[in-house]
């Protein structure tokens, strides 16, 4: 049976700055902890860098075209803080604001809505140097980060993220530093996804004071679907619920009630003792949203270890010596049942289904959108000059045949941004892994239409998704 999408439902892609703008020394760009990282021996795989990336700096007009023959609706890019303010702070770099004002307003003389993001990862190195995330401080030059985008862009933007994945830049970043700065410290990571939860909190309070209601306001997070492998044993479900507390609720906690689990404090007692938390900060974490972005990519199979037992470790974030899950380090990560896609991650679309029908039980006033769904394969250019990618578009029809049934079940889902319009750096995978449903031939910069763009065109055109076979 063929199933349509209501005539409203919000059709985008998404990218980030760093994965595609390239230019990273160009009009007052200053260095961010990515081009650090990048540049660091070792720490990305061929050595890749975001330096040049898909050059989209130079090529807006050139990608908008694309997304115009795509009939898309909606665009989802991150701004570069570096290029706003290259210090991190302090005085703003002019030609930074006029590059992203003018990708709106090309944006929208295309009839395409901006989704922006405030955050996707490229911190200015400068605030790093002092400190970083784990620093209160980096929140709060955040605030006033966001309270300049919001002077600048104003309602021409409408949809505004005050951060991408918090989780990858407190865990990845700061425990097992897969991601830049690179840092191993548990203690670390946790302070900095408070920091995180803060200045989501003062980003948000800022752009409703420029833009007031009006301001749709959002954060996209990547939150993590565990299953238990045992789903009669107590330790494993014990298992899963520690996945739920340091992965998901550490963020929904403070941005959606207001306040942090008790089991996650109880979890990391060892690490922290959450010191850093000051009075009123989860109440600023919480501000009012119009929707949360979810992110989804696969699912994890869990399990607890016991104490004399190796750890296990598939769960997708890397290959690192140190864990990113902070007081589970007694937890295992089972390889899960396939297909997988080239990041080596399993194909679980139910687990969607899952994710959006258990928020929409936990917080039934609050819209969600998919902010970010894809997959990695290995595509090559045909004989033909196509590229033909069965297996994404069957990836995409799957899930989005997920979003459905999450719809079918009440689950208010108001929007789907495929991730990504373009083949990019994929952070330590560098240009390894290919996520788009445009291919980008990295030596001449072309941009050629993939199968599952033409498919994706087509869905968006009749908002109908056929019955698979
Ligand atoms: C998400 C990131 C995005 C991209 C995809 C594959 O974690 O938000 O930048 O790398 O994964």
């Amino acid at each position: 049976m063929t199933r349509t999408f209501p005539a409203d439902f919000r059709w985008g892609s998404a990218t980030a700055s760093y994965q595609i703008e390239g230019a990273v020394a160009e009009d007052g760009r200053g260095p961010s902890i990515w081009d650090t990282f990048s540049h660091t021996p070792g720490k990305v795989l061929g050595g890749d860098t975001g330096d040049v990336a898909d050059d989209h700096y130079h090529r807006v007009s050139e990608d908008i075209a694309l997304m115009r023959d795509l009939g898309l609706q909606s665009y989802r890019f991150s701004i570069a803080w570096p290029r706003i303010q290259p210090a991190g702070s302090g005085p703003v770099n002019q030609p930074g604001l006029d590059f992203y004002s003018r990708l709106t307003d090309e944006l929208l003389a295309a009839g395409i809505a901006p989704v922006a993001t405030l955050y996707h990862w490229d911190l200015p190195q400068p605030l790093q140097d002092a400190g970083g995330w784990p620093a209160r401080e980096t929140a709060l030059r955040f605030g006033d980060y966001a309270g300049i985008m919001a002077e600048a862009l104003g309602d021409r933007i409408s949809v505004w993220t005050t951060l991408n994945e918090p989780w990858c830049a407190a865990y990845l970043g700061y425990a097992s530093g897969v991601h830049a700065p690179g840092i191993t410290d548990p203690a670390a990571a946790l302070a900095a996804a408070h920091h995180l939860n803060l200045a989501h909190g003062l980003a948000g309070r800022a752009v409703r004071s420029v833009l007031g209601e009006r301001a749709e306001l959002s954060v996209t997070l990547n939150l993590h679907v565990a299953r238990p492998e045992n789903p009669d044993s107590a330790d494993d479900l014990d298992a899963v619920r520690q996945i739920d507390a340091v992965g998901n609720r550490v963020f929904l906690g403070p941005m959606l009630e207001g306040r942090y689990p008790d089991d996650l404090i109880a979890d990391t007692a060892a690490v922290t003792d959450w010191g850093f938390v000051q009075d009123g900060d989860t109440a600023t974490a919480q501000v009012p949203l119009s929707v949360l972005g979810v992110n989804f990519y696969s699912t994890m199979l869990v399990a607890r270890r016991a104490a004399d037992a190796p750890a296990v470790r598939a769960d997708g974030h890397g290959v690192a010596e140190a864990s990113p899950w902070v007081g589970a380090e007694t937890v295992n990560f089972l390889q899960q049942p396939g297909p997988y896609t080239a990041m080596g991650w399993n194909i679980d679309p139910q687990g969607l289904t899952n994710l959006l029908t258990g928020l929409a039980r936990r917080y039934p006033d609050l819209p969600l959108m998919i902010t970010e769904n894809g997959a990695a394969f290995d595509d090559v250019v045909d004989d033909d000059g196509g590229v033909h990618d069965a297996d994404r578009v069957s990836y995409l029809h799957r899930h989005l045949e997920a979003v459905l049934d999450a719809r079918d079940a009440g689950a208010n889902v108001t929007g789907y941004f495929v991730w990504s319009l373009l083949d990019n750096f994929e952070w330590s995978y560098g240009y390894s892994k290919r996520f788009g449903i445009t291919y980008v031939d990295y030596r001449t910069l072309q941009r050629i239409p993939k199968d599952s763009s033409k498919w994706y065109a087509e869905l968006i055109r009749t908002r109908q998704l056929p019955a698979l076979d």
